[in-house]
């Protein structure tokens, strides 16, 4: 059976995860040596389960020259990865963690989101007034992009600079089987990036405003050491990858799941008050996030059998959202599924998304102006096959043409 190195596995994996939750909630992907805990409850359990399953990056694995010469480049020329946030353990993960929680609060989200229904609106309305668009390039990805981008110092205009940017952030989790001069030419765009970034966290240092990059800089208190340049570069890093293409993908598949379910987009015409529950259930049904790496630092034992010291683990959050066990007919999308928020699109545990409520405001505010804007949508055309770039780890889709006629 071909699994989740498969590409076409990748493009549509719901019939895949069916068949190996209907076995077990644990497997093993022999050809890449890889364990899958693919079960809801397995997967919470392993999640905190710290340690067991650790999120410091494995050193067994060979890095490639690609990786080596990208990694060179940005320790000579700029600031080296660090391992911060996401690729730590506590106690080293809890006060990376607990400044982030001071930058990321309902409140400070709140007062974005005026702003984020403004450039939803605005985006809606240009695509309203020329009545085709291509939503992934013309929506689900502007929407993000100029939010963080405006975020990080950048004015709208320079959202394709952002974009840049973004993609050079990404090219290494993306494309790992890039060249070296590819990864030159990639490592180049994040220089540019690094030190566009360390000119404005020493503005910010000197003249805070109420963006994120001024909030993070000044985010320890009185008797706390501040951020480093190198931490300060490595969380940008990690905000950049982890908040911008997750979002598209929710926004993109959100839009598309109602076009392919025209009762539930009537029914959210008619009851707005169900958009916070279309928005979790986009979230379990399609998950943006599939998976993601842990390593096992202590013998784990699952219902597969033990899982042995230092091998590569995969919290599939893409399978445990249709666990059959918590979701009934899981691979049906209802937006008043009374369990939809149960998913573990976010996490679970001390790395639960941090920016999970301004990832469900950016989906909110987007719907919000779409079902305002849009009389009707409808696919201008065949979709594309396979109508997602591979990856073992997000599900981006390419490309969605609609035509749209104004409100
Ligand atoms: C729909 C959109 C999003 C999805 C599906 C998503 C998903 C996730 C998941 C599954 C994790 C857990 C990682 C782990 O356990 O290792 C995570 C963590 C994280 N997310 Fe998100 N995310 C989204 C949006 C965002 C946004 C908007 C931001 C910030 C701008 C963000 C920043 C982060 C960061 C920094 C972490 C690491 C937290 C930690 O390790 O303590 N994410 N996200």
């Amino acid at each position: 059976m071909s699994g989740l190195s498969d590409p076409s596995v990748q493009d549509d994996p719901f019939e895949y995860y069916a068949s190996r939750l209907a076995t077990c909630p644990v497997w093993h992907e022999d050809d890449i040596d890889l364990w899958v805990i693919g079960g809801l409850a397995e997967a919470r359990e392993a999640l905190q389960d710290l340690s067991t399953f650790s999120s410091v990056p494995s050193k067994s694995r060979r890095a490639s020259d690609a990786q080596i010469e990208y990694h060179r480049m940005l320790s000579t020329h700029g600031w080296a990865r660090q391992a911060t946030l996401q690729r730590t353990d506590p106690p080293v993960h809890t006060r990376y963690r607990k400044l982030l929680n001071r930058v990321f609060t309902p409140a400070a989200v709140r007062g974005f989101t005026p702003h984020i229904d403004e450039i939803a609106r605005s985006l809606a309305d240009d695509i309203a007034a020329r009545g085709e668009c291509e939503f992934v390039a013309d929506f689900a990805l502007p929407l993000p992009g100029i939010f963080i981008a405006e975020q990080l110092g950048l004015d709208r205009t320079q959202y394709r600079t952002f974009r840049r940017w973004a993609d050079a952030m990404l090219a290494l989790a993306n494309r790992p089987q890039m060249s070296v001069e590819e990864a030159r030419h990639e490592a180049e765009v994040e220089l540019e990036a690094q030190h566009f970034l360390a000119a404005e966290f020493e503005r910010r240092r000197a003249e805070p405003g109420d963006d994120l990059i001024s909030m993070l800089v000044h985010a320890h208190g009185e008797d706390e050491e501040p951020f480093t340049m190198g931490e300060l570069q490595d969380l940008m890093h990690q905000l950049v990858t982890g908040g911008f293409e997750t979002t598209t993908a929710a926004i993109s598949k959100g839009l598309l799941l109602l076009l392919q379910h025209p009762d539930q987009l009537a029914l959210l015409r008619e009851r707005r008050d169900l958009l916070g529950n279309f928005v979790e259930e986009v979230l379990r049904h399609d998950s943006p996030v599939q998976g993601l790496w842990r390593q096992a630092i202590c013998p784990a034992h699952t219902p597969a059998g033990e899982i042995p010291v230092g091998a590569s683990v995969m919290m599939r959050f893409g399978a445990a959202n249709r666990d059959p066990r918590v979701f009934d007919d899981p691979d049906r999308f209802d937006i008043t599924r009374h369990n939809a928020r149960n998913h573990a699109a976010f996490g679970f545990g001390v790395h639960f998304c941090v920016g999970a409520s301004l990832a469900r405001q950016e989906m909110t505010s987007a719907f919000e102006a779409i079902l305002d804007r849009f009389a009707t949508i409808e696919l201008a055309g065949e979709l594309e096959h396979p109508l997602h770039d591979p990856s073992i780890f997000l599900r981006p889709m390419r490309r969605l043409p609609l035509r749209v006629t104004p409100a």
